[in-house]
């Protein structure tokens, strides 16, 4: 079964039929993951919202592991996360849509790993390419209309602060093209599960200095509500597809 991750704007699954709740406990929290499982035009898909039910957990606390070991206990073998991001590429101006390519991972802190403990031997993941190429190409090949920009490094920052102007500057010269808070650990624990993962990214600002106005919440949200939609349209195509994809 395929799954969607929705971020910031994408909390609620309205674009499934035939909901139900599925709460799944697992080894990583006292709390059970709260699991949807829908129907689109008769296939199976799953949904997890990121920051949990009702949008409370900030970046930096997210379960990235119960988040993703839940998906697995329901079947899921692949997973399309959608994240907001802030633009750096001229590529990724607000509004836009990006399928990253690669990443760098900025974060720390964060429970980021699976293969911490109780080991039979100590285990590396090949992260080379740490996004599925099945799972890219149905998405890029789904964008129809939409403009989509089929590439790009995605930067993970800590959060849930936004970056000082300098901050961008050195991500701009470590080849970042866009910014966001979620990307990781997330995609490298979905490769840790032997889970296919992708991502949607949608730019809700452009990032901090790069312009000369204040990034305000305002101002995202509003772009995200222009935007998400087309995001979902795609992401429903992408998924209307997915099992005729080779290799899924
Ligand atoms: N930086 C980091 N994460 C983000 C941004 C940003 O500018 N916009 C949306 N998520």
């Amino acid at each position: 079964m395929i799954a969607v991750i929705g971020g910031t704007g994408l909390t609620e699954p309205h674009f499934l039929n035939d909901l139900q709740i599925q709460q799944v406990s697992t080894p990583y929290d006292q709390q059970s993951v709260r699991v949807l499982l829908g129907s689109l035009d008769g296939k199976q898909v799953a949904f997890l919202p990121r920051h949990g039910h009702g949008h409370k957990v900030p970046p930096h606390k997210i379960n990235y592991r119960a988040n993703l070991w839940a998906l697995q206990k329901v079947g899921v073998t692949a997973v399309i996360g959608i994240n907001a991001v802030g633009g750096i590429h001229s590529e990724t101006g607000p509004g836009r849509l990006a399928v990253p390519s690669q990443i760098i991972d900025y974060t720390w802190g964060r429970e980021h790993t699976f293969f911490a403990e109780g080991l039979d031997a100590v285990t590396h993941i090949d992260f080379t390419q740490p996004y599925d190429a099945n799972l890219r190409a149905l998405l890029i090949d789904n964008a129809g209309t939409t403009a989509l920009w089929p590439e790009g490094v995605y930067g993970c920052t800590q959060g849930p602060r936004l970056e000082s102007a300098a901050e961008v500057q050195r991500l701009l010269r470590d080849g970042c093209d866009m910014i966001g808070m979620t990307g990781m650990p997330e995609a490298a624990l979905a490769r840790e599960l032997g889970m296919a993962y992708a991502c949607l990214a949608l730019s809700v600002n452009w990032a901090a200095g790069l312009t000369d106005e204040l990034i305000t919440m305002e101002a995202i949200e509003k772009v995200l509500r222009a935007g998400i939609d087309e995001a979902v349209e795609l992401l429903c195509r992408a998924l209307r597809q997915y099992n005729l994809t080779k290799g899924q």
